[in-house]
């Protein structure tokens, strides 16, 4: 994932007590928010009992030490093999790519079970998919995800341990691409191996697929294998797609007992616009009022002055969903004013009043970010520049669009053009600048644009696969040993950077983004000292292990159930 996603929490929002702050009871508090409805606020999806198939236990995979060691030989082994990508990698055939020929052949030597029984297809030369057949093909395949490839170092002197030596310190792994994501590919290729040691034969069809530039992008690996995939299987085929990503699993405070596992469904999107200045050169000495440096920064002052993004909390934004599960589950943890402000129909002020008790990294999950990262033009301290560049980067809300953005940075812009006297192209088709203009002005994207993504659907009542994986999550969860004794919350989140699955929309409406990891967990993610607890890492072996043996020969649709019917009496308040 290009950017480490933890949800802000009201950490520190417990003061004094309860009654002296006149919090009302959490009977209140649900009536208020529900109108006496309480079946609808905040549901769990009754936990799923995996099928008496015959297979040892997923318990077993996070209490068992010989598993455990293996697990970290494997990871470890991963990591040694330098897979990092840059932004200039575009073409498979460079020698660049070599070391993803050797992560391969490891992948081979490791999981020898997997290589024997699937299909693997190589996919625009790195792309790895691999397709475990089963028997029924009524049921729709599961697509489970992660890439290979890693983000550079800077500077490996800064880091405690090499960075590709894989070391394991008695209960982190340490190196690039622990914990984003070869964690994740590991982990998923662990659970099809363990189950075909156990002669396993599926019934439903699984594919793992593994893109190698998602760090860039992903159009050469994530971007072909869905071309492949799509053919093949055609649109909407899939019963879910799994990827990497999410906010893990949080506490409200660290004694909590009320964990909320947040797997992402959906993204926001995402453009860069790219302005290039093209205005006449000359003497320093014989300088206009505002050279082209001038009329840039001009420009880029205004784009963060005028018509400010803000952030919003719309009714169909996942991030209520989970602020109302805090309500209900965590009353006591959260603001005193949260329950009534979520009637609020003014979502802009309740956004803000959010964001502003929460802090940035929240706010930017309701609202539109706009970055000025780049800047170049000049050559010289007695030459004007002739040709200036600013890139600026925004990463767009759900309850807007690239467009908005496009429109909005033409009209701020459109009056400084004109009283430079200069010309504007704005967003022509193709993304070239003519260099033949002059005293003029072009903006362009870099690759394009990327919408937010379409929300995968979470109401476990019209929604049977989001029920059966969130309750396969709880099930999990709820049993490992370091959660034990906690209530384990699943609810649907957002994230503010993009994965691979921004190409599989077309494949499935239901894409969840989770590499779960309690707090703490998977730390350092893009840079020094990336590490993973390992015992995290075998908490998503588990999950891997028991989503897969779940959904084999579920039926799927005819499973739709009243959600309170069956609810563990724990879950309610
Ligand atoms: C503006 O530019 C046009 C064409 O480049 C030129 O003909 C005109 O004289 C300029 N006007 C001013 C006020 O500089
Ligand atoms: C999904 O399919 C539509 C229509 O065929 C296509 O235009 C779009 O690019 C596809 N989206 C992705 C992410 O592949
Ligand atoms: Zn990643």
């Amino acid at each position: 994932m290009p950017k480490l996603q933890l949800l802000p929490l009201a950490a520190g929002l417990l003061a004094p007590s309860i009654a002296a702050l006149g919090i009302p009871s959490p009977q209140e508090v649900i009536n208020t928010l529900t109108h006496g409805e309480t079946h609808d606020f905040c549901p769990l999806a009754p936990k799923v009992a995996v099928p008496d198939d015959g297979f040892f236990s997923s318990h077993r995979l996070v209490v068992d030490s010989e598993i455990k060691s293996r697990q970290i030989g494997r990871l470890s082994r991963a990591v040694q093999v330098p897979t990092t990508i840059d932004d200039y990698m575009k073409d498979p055939n460079d020698e660049k790519f070599a070391p993803f020929g050797d992560f391969q052949e490891l992948l081979k030597t490791l999981f020898p079970l997997t290589h024997s029984h699937a299909q693997v297809d190589h996919i625009n030369k790195y792309g790895l998919v691999y397709t475990l057949k089963g028997s029924d093909d009524s049921l729709k395949p599961i697509l489970l995800t992660a890439h290979q490839d890693v983000v550079p170092i800077n500077d490996a002197a800064d880091w405690t341990y090499d960075p590709f030596e894989g070391h394991y310190d008695g209960e982190f792994l340490w190196g690039r691409g622990s914990s984003d994501c070869k964690n994740v590919l590991i982990g998923l290729l662990s659970a099809v191996e363990d189950l075909l040691s156990q002669e396993w034969d599926p019934t439903r069809t699984v594919i793992l697929a593994f893109g190698y530039d998602e760090e860039s992008h992903g159009f050469l690996g994530a971007g072909s294998i869905d071309t492949f995939l799509e053919e093949k299987y055609g649109p909407d085929s899939f019963e879910f797609v799994l990827d990497e990503g999410g906010m893990g699993l949080e506490t409200l405070t660290p004694s909590s007992d009320v964990v909320y596992a947040l797997p992402g469904v959906g993204e926001k999107g995402s453009l860069d616009v790219v302005l290039t200045l093209a205005v006449p050169g000359g003497h320093s000495s014989v300088p206009p009022a505002h050279t082209g440096i001038g009329i840039i920064s001009e420009i880029i002052y205004e784009l963060e002055r005028q018509d400010p993004f803000v952030p919003v909390l719309n009714t169909d934004h996942p991030t209520r969903k989970m602020l109302e599960c805090q309500v209900r589950h965590s009353p006591s943890l959260v603001e005193p004013w949260l329950a009534s402000a979520l009637q609020s129909t003014d979502y802009v002020s309740l956004a803000e009043k959010l964001a502003s008790s929460r802090g940035e990294k929240f706010r930017f999950i309701l609202q539109t970010s706009q970055a000025a990262d780049i800047i170049e033009g000049g050559v010289k301290s007695n030459a004007l520049p002739e040709k200036i560049k600013a890139v600026v980067n925004y990463r767009v809300a759900l309850h807007q669009t690239p467009d908005v953005v496009k429109n909005r940075a033409v009209k701020i812009i459109t009056p400084i053009v004109k009283k430079y006297n200069l010309s504007l192209t704005a967003f022509p088709d193709s993304d070239e600048v003519d260099p033949s203009l002059n005293n003029h002005l072009t903006l362009t994207t870099l690759s394009g644009s990327l919408s937010p993504a379409p929300v995968s659907p979470t109401d476990i009542k019209k929604n049977p696969v989001w029920a059966r994986f969130s309750g396969v999550a709880r099930s999990v969860f709820e049993s490992v040993p370091s959660l034990e004794g906690k209530t384990v919350v699943v609810s649907g989140d957002i994230m503010t950077g993009n994965t691979d699955t921004r190409f599989y929309w077309n494949l499935s409406r239901n894409i969840y983004r989770w590499s779960p990891s309690r707090a703490g967990g998977a730390l350092n993610i893009h840079t020094v000292d990336e590490r993973i607890n390992v015992d995290v890492h075998l908490e998503a072996l588990a999950l891997y292990y028991d989503l897969i043996r779940s959904f084999d020969s579920w039926e799927g649709e005819d499973s739709v159930f009243d959600a309170d019917s069956d609810e563990p009496a724990h879950d309610m308040l």
